[in-house]
């Protein structure tokens, strides 16, 4: 595996690969590695001759007030785990590179960019879809492996290189839990023993819905509330949001139709630290 540090070297990189016609794969991360991101990383080297891996905290999907300044880094062990997931390329730049002094244009993906998470954090789809069109058009892969944990985030980016025509295959890969169905994140170190114990809450919610509809309930508001009512037991927990939602729009659903996908989704404050989750269910 190599590092890169320099944009202008990742695209070389990129050139080279491609005119010697080797298929590039893709995996974005803000780094701070764990068994998701290694589990895209396994199904993106499935899927191409050369893999490239990055690791930036991009600066402008953090809202004001977020915790960009606090985001965990640990470069060495990223570079460790990186390389032990058959990493070619780790690219690693730096923000005054990405976002060189006089940078103003930005990617708007519009209406679904604007519902659930984009509600919460108003700009945030908007620093997501520009950093990650900046890295296609720097890494230029074939295929770019996402996970589903970030729902929306896959949909928006699925949104966006279609319809700016960048070519890449999006690939959504399945969520990554602890035993205890806790999603992996990079955030879930902010938790305090008291807090991690709580944590668990928002998969059990999912799995609340998920019996409710196999049961033959489709009122989203009763679905929901069963929802609320298992986050509210829990002391450090505040509700942001729970979603009954369609899954290709992202629009809120009053009732579930038969053969519709539907994405049930949560944002949840546990302490300081916010979590997010969330299933798709095909109602029959
Ligand atoms: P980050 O939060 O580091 O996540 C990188 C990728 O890993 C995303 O596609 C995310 O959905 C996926 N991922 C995170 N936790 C996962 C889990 N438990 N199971 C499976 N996949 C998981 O998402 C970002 O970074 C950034 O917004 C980025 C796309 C890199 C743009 O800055």
């Amino acid at each position: 595996m190599v590092t890169i540090n320099r944009v202008a070297a990742m695209g070389a990189a990129a050139d080279g690969h491609r005119r010697d016609g080797r298929r590039i794969g893709f995996v974005p991360t803000m780094g701070y590695l764990h068994e998701g991101h290694l589990s895209l990383m396994k199904l993106a080297r499935g899927r191409s001759d050369v893999l490239v891996v990055s690791v930036f905290v991009n600066p402008t999907q953090f809202g004001r007030g977020e915790d960009f300044a606090s985001y965990p880094r640990d470069i060495e062990r990223d570079t460790v785990m990186a390389a032990g997931a058959l990493t070619d390329i780790l690219f690693a730049p730096e923000a005054d590179d990405m976002y060189p002094h006089g940078h103003s244009t930005w990617v708007e993906v519009g209406r679904i960019a604007e519902l659930l998470e984009g509600k919460s954090r108003p700009g945030h789809f908007r620093g997501v879809a520009t950093v990650v069109a900046k890295l296609f058009n720097i890494v230029k892969p074939h295929v770019a492996v996402f996970g589903q944990k970030d729902a929306q985030q896959a949909a928006v980016i699925r949104r966006m290189a279609a319809d700016l025509n960048f070519g890449v295959e999006i690939v959504v890969a399945p969520t990554v839990r602890e035993p205890d169905g806790l999603a992996m994140s990079s955030r879930n170190v902010y938790l305090s023993p008291a807090e991690r114990v709580q944590a668990p809450a928002l998969r059990r919610s999912l799995d609340a819905a998920l019996r409710d509809i196999a049961a033959g309930e489709r009122d989203c508001a009763t679905i929901g509330r069963r929802m609320r009512e298992i986050i509210s037991r829990e002391p450090s927990a505040s509700i942001d949001y729970i979603s009954l939602a369609d899954a290709d729009t992202l629009e809120e659903l009053p009732t579930l139709a038969r053969g519709s996908r539907a994405l049930v989704s949560l944002a949840v404050r546990i302490g300081k630290t916010r979590l997010i989750d969330n299933d798709i269910v095909i109602v029959d």
